[in-house]
């Protein structure tokens, strides 16, 4: 019944140019400890099978010969050791510089607010009554770069899209910057990667690289303000919409409703899942999450709403016509 938003999630499926660097040094670093590993291991074993074979050791006094053998073995082990570990830290030193050069001069700006539990982007438009704030569903441009900026609006969280970079922390109270250019188009999961509270495993997101075309059609979509209600029934799902605590925490841009507590539902029908990508937006999924979202996500700040059945009924027509 419950489904949570889907992979693909993975960094060794770089879907842009920050994620295959840093893909880079995870091959990097994943050669250079398996082959130690694997050494490690064949070095215990033949020394385990020629101890059973050989006899009794001297002490140290007795054999200095073989006590000096040893001192070269472990001096040139580790010396080893601090070459690997140093070919591993300029790995790491270079894959940070040659993202540090990917920053482009004009990017598309994208503001990051992370709530518990859940993402709120708003795109920054040089008018400001151009900016479109969204939440759960992030939709980027291929191929143009983007720069996140980052913050909280309670605790510490952490942005992560495996696919596209590596995961910057949100504070509150302090901006953090973030660059990405996804080359491939196609559909990714991002996660809370900082353990912020009760759901913060649930506290996913969708991102959805669309040609650069696309895009714009998305985004000039996103900033028409609400439809508004046709049918009698809309009508009265606008009026409990409303007239009861739905009002209080979200905004329908066109209506009264202006608060910035839960997300923005201006287009919440156009998006393919709801409460941070714990269900697909369905109909039967809305009226679940509307009724009782505490059973759903425990400890979410939106309260139950037990409604009479025709104006839930009424008001999931209403919220389904918010395209
Ligand atoms: Cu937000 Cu973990």
């Amino acid at each position: 019944m419950i489904r949570v938003l889907p992979g693909p999630q993975s960094p060794l499926d770089p879907a842009g140019i920050q994620a295959l660097r840093i893909e880079h040094v995870w091959w990097l670093f994943f050669g250079i400890t398996a082959v130690v590993y694997v050494v490690v291991v064949a070095i215990m074993l033949v020394a385990a099978i020629r101890r059973r074979n050989a006899p009794e050791p001297l002490r140290p006094e007795e054999d200095p010969e073989r006590e000096r053998r040893l001192i070269r073995i472990v001096a040139a082990a580790l010396g080893v050791t601090v070459v690997l570990l140093l070919v591993m830290l300029v790995g790491d030193f270079t894959a940070r510089r040659s993202l540090r050069s990917l920053e482009p001069g004009d990017p598309l700006e994208i503001q990051v607010t992370g709530h518990q539990w859940w993402w709120e982007f708003q795109y920054q438009d040089p008018i400001p009554s151009n900016n479109v704030t969204t939440a759960t569903e992030l939709h980027l441009p291929a191929g143009r770069p983007v720069e996140f900026v980052l913050r909280s609006a309670d605790v510490i969280h952490s942005f992560w899209v495996p696919n596209l970079a590596g995961k910057k922390d949100l504070f509150p109270g302090r901006l953090t910057r973030l660059f990405v250019r996804a080359d491939r188009v196609g559909a990714y999961t991002g996660q809370c990667a900082e353990f912020c509270g009760n759901q913060h495993a649930s506290m996913r997101f969708q991102v959805i690289v669309d040609p650069p075309q696309r895009f714009q059609q998305w985004l000039a979509a996103q900033r028409a303000p609400a439809a508004a209600p046709v049918t009698a029934e809309q009508r009265r799902g606008q009026e409990v919409f409303l007239g009861t605590t739905c009002v209080m925490c979200h905004t329908v841009q066109g209506t009264p409703a202006r608060s910035h507590v839960g997300p923005d539902l201006t287009h919440v029908a156009s998006r393919q899942w709801i409460a941070s990508g714990f269900l697909p937006n369905t109909r039967a999924h809305l009226a679940e999450w509307v009724a009782d979202p505490q059973r759903i996500r425990p400890g979410v700040r939106m309260p139950l709403h037990p409604l009479p059945p025709q104006d839930l009924r009424a008001l999931l027509e209403y919220l389904e016509s918010l395209r």
